[in-house]
């Protein structure tokens, strides 16, 4: 049996099958904070418990997430995403923060409501008429990217050449292969010559599209770049996207895993806001992030350096008994629910958290009434990734 402190959580083979549970639950147990190596790095630090993932989250002071919260930092420096305001700390970070928040208050996101219900109405419409249909290019792929769109204020002709630079500028091409680092950069700089292009389109403009918005935005005087709405375009299109796409796909299967929850949902739409916090526990879309720490420090009883790397494990955090009881339980009506699918409550908390709940909500809700029968209906692939917890394909059948 492999050792702790050799399991390896950088290889894809550990994830072939998803998140490693079982690894995690013995490292909460054993090692809740332990050394763990890296490929091509000096190793990093897990942290696997629910509250010190939280302290963490909680600390940027001493847990900064410049230079990159990715665990590897790539050849030659940051390749440019020590500039996305993921990657940056305060007192930047709070200032470009307090400027798009404005994009995102709780009246912007139900503003959009009846948009993101005529977008699903369409794609179930289509999906239906189908029969047969993959869950993820049908319906999952395409509503967070049209609501972003939306959202952003990208015109509907445009759409797909953006969705296609989206997924090449995170390293895959149309078929979810994976590219080359020179391809992602010549996609990423495509982003930015549409986002200037769009940009140029609205100035002095008084439009309520996200981009009116945050280029009419001041905070202390200071306006946004438009370097930085550059930046903030890419970012949004790519963490509203892959995330969503993967809580409603890993929520439909984990409902076809769990034939008593999803009768008791049918049978009782109401639980569906408390149904949807536990697909984004049990789930975990985004399975880690990582941070820096600044200085010398403990944590769960471990001497941590300055500069070493800290890696905060969500979906482990998320399956810690001290905190839920029966974690390994799905449970439709489970509450309180304070997983950590969205961060764990500093200053960088999911931006986008309210209107991941409102499309999943009005998803599932179309689904449950439309396709109450719906089954699976072929194997399910999976993607192979120690940070997304994703599904490339999920067949299914509407009756
Ligand atoms: C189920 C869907 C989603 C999940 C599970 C998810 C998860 C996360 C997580 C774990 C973080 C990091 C939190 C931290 O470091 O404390 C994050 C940050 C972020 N998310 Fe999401 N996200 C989702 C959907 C979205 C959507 C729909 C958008 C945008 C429309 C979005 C935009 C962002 C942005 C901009 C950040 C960075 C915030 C900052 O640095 O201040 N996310 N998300």
């Amino acid at each position: 049996m492999t050792t702790l402190t050799e399991v390896d959580l950088c290889g894809l083979d550990t994830f072939a099958d998803g998140p490693p549970l079982d690894v995690f639950a013995r490292l909460r147990a054993e090692a809740p904070v332990c050394f763990l190596p890296e490929p091509d790095g000096p190793g990093f630090w897990g942290v696997f418990d629910y509250s010190d993932v939280v302290t963490v989250s909680r600390h940027p002071q001493q847990f900064g997430s410049n230079p990159n919260t990715m665990i590897h930092d790539p050849d030659g420096g940051d390749g440019g995403a020590g500039a996305l305001m993921l990657n940056q700390d305060p007192p930047h970070h709070t200032q470009l923060r307090k400027l798009v928040n404005r994009g995102f208050t709780p009246r912007q996101v139900s503003l959009l409501e009846p948009r993101v219900r005529a977008i699903v109405d369409r794609l179930l419409t289509d999906a239906a008429a189908q029969g047969h249909f993959d869950l993820v290019s049908d319906v999952a792929v395409e509503l967070p990217l049209q609501v972003i769109a939306e959202l952003v204020g990208v015109p509907e002709d445009d759409r797909h050449t953006v969705f296609a630079l989206t997924e090449r500028s995170m390293g895959l091409d149309e078929s979810g292969h994976a590219t080359s680092e020179a391809e992602a950069r010549a996609a990423i700089a495509e982003m930015f010559a549409y986002a200037d292009r769009l940009i140029a389109s609205r100035a002095g403009g008084d439009g309520d599209d996200l981009l009116s918005v945050l280029l009419a935005a001041e905070v202390d005087g200071e306006r946004l770049s438009q370097a930085d709405v550059d930046l903030f375009f890419l970012l949004l299109m790519n963490a509203g996207s892959e995330t969503t796409r993967n809580l409603i796909t890993g929520g439909t299967l984990t409902l076809f895993e769990h034939p008593d929850q999803h009768a008791r949902l049918r049978a009782d739409p109401t639980l569906l806001p408390s149904a949807v916090e536990e697909m984004l526990r049990f789930v975990t879309p985004v399975i880690h992030f990582r941070r820096t720490a600044r200085e010398d420090l403990s944590l769960g009883g471990q001497a941590i350096s300055a500069g070493d790397k800290v890696v905060i494990w969500y979906s482990s955090a998320n399956r810690d008994e001290a905190q839920f009881p029966d974690a390994d339980r799905f449970d439709v009506a489970r509450t309180p629910n304070d997983h950590v699918a969205f961060g764990g409550g500093g200053p960088h908390f999911c931006l986008g958290a309210g209107l991941a709940r409102l499309e999943a909500r009005v998803l599932f809700e179309g689904l449950l009434e439309r396709l109450p029968d719906l089954r699976p209906d072929g194997p399910v692939r999976r993607v192979p990734s120690n940070f997304i917890n994703g599904i490339r394909s999920l067949p299914v059948a509407a009756a």
